[in-house]
């Protein structure tokens, strides 16, 4: 399996497949209502500065992909839209891009003024790894060079290669290997549908990396896209896996409560589906929210369907502010919020 087929096949499972589990952990989160804001909704102030650079409201299309021909259409619409609306925008995993692999599906974002670029690189790639040497520093040099990226997001997702038939399994080393590239590069750590706990959030803080998104469980489950490719190899064994750990994870919202006294700028990810949720991270503690699959279809289909998304995401977001009273983010991060059901339960719990 090459590792285009592979970056096109988690982008086909992901558009047509049913790869989330059923429980919508945001909302669980309720903002409270306020009948009488007293505020003027057009006097809103959404914008926030994330990692220096300035967004027009807290949001990241977190990393998707690059590195197989479909890839390059996709990247360009979500980058043009994320310069239009003043959004951040993340890229997939460049391990295909600096190893010669459609380069151009990644570097087509320099084509736009997106204000913040966020690279990608795997924490699996900075270890040795089935007989593969570690990235080297050269390496994520040319990753950051690739797309001119602001920072580098070091991807852990463990869950995804021990469910991957070909999955890069040894963990061992990773935090070193970070911190070490912590010293030269602006380095970010995200998730990837599992979450982070309070103590993981401790243990990775102290080692120079400048943020944390938590992806947490909720949305995409590369745990079930993993499953889908494995039933099509008719390998059974990764497939029974992929379904038994289709819902592992911590739930995202309960993430962004564990994390975010880290003292470092959290993105709240993993089923942020719409403005509500945005509202309901930022009450939470973060700095923005993330998403990725609420906006793959549009993004295989056109700059506009992606605007389009974004601009219904924002008015949503404007409107839980005008109905929380909120007229910027400092407000709605005080606002109250009655948290339910099974997020509350894991709240309690930990
Ligand atoms: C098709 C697809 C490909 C992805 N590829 C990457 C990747 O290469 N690197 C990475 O860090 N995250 C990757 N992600 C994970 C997302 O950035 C995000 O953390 C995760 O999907 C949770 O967000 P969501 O529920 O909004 O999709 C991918 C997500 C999707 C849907």
């Amino acid at each position: 399996m090459t590792i285009q087929n592979r970056k096109a096949d988690h982008i086909n499972i992901c558009a047509r497949e049913d790869i989330t589990p059923g429980h919508c952990y945001w909302d669980d989160i309720r903002p409270v209502h306020n009948a009488l804001p007293e505020i003027d909704a057009d006097e809103i102030d959404m914008s926030c500065t994330l990692f220096g650079k300035r967004l027009e409201m807290p949001l990241v299309v977190t990393a998707i992909t690059g590195g197989f021909p479909g890839a390059t259409k996709i990247n360009a619409n979500i980058a043009k839209a994320c310069a239009e609306m003043g959004v951040a925008m993340g890229v997939g995993s460049e391990r295909a891009g600096i190893t010669g692999y459609f380069p151009e599906s990644f570097y087509v974002v320099k084509d736009y003024d997106v204000p913040l670029v966020i690279g990608n690189i795997g924490a699996p790639q900075l270890v040795p790894q089935n007989g593969h040497a570690p990235f080297t520093h050269h390496d994520v040099q040319s990753a950051m060079d690739l797309v001119d990226a602001d920072i580098m997001a070091v991807h852990l997702n463990f869950l995804q290669e021990v469910v991957q038939p070909e999955g890069d399994v040894n963990a061992r080393g990773c935090t070193e290997a970070i911190a070490d590239l912590a010293k030269e590069f602006p380095i970010m750590v995200k998730e990837t549908g599992g979450g982070v706990s309070a103590d993981v959030a401790r243990r990775i803080s102290g080692l120079g990396i400048r943020g944390i998104d938590v992806a947490g469980m909720g949305g995409t489950s590369f745990a079930a896209v993993e499953q889908y490719r494995a039933m099509v190899a008719s390998d059974k064994i990764h497939a029974a896996l992929g379904a038994t750990f289709f819902d592992w994870g911590i739930p995202s919202p309960v993430a962004v409560s564990q994390v975010k006294d880290c003292g470092l700028p959290v993105i709240a990810s993993g089923g942020v589906l719409n403005g509500i949720h945005v509202a309901s991270s930022i009450m939470l503690g973060a700095t923005a929210a993330g998403l990725a699959n609420a906006v793959l279809r549009e993004a295989m289909d056109s700059t506009a369907a992606v605007v389009e998304k974004l601009t219904i995401i924002k008015e949503e977001l404007k409107a839980a502010m005008l109905l929380t009273g909120c007229s910027n983010l400092k407000e709605l991060s005080k606002a109250p919020k009655v948290i339910l059901g099974e997020t509350r339960q894991w709240m309690d719990s930990l």
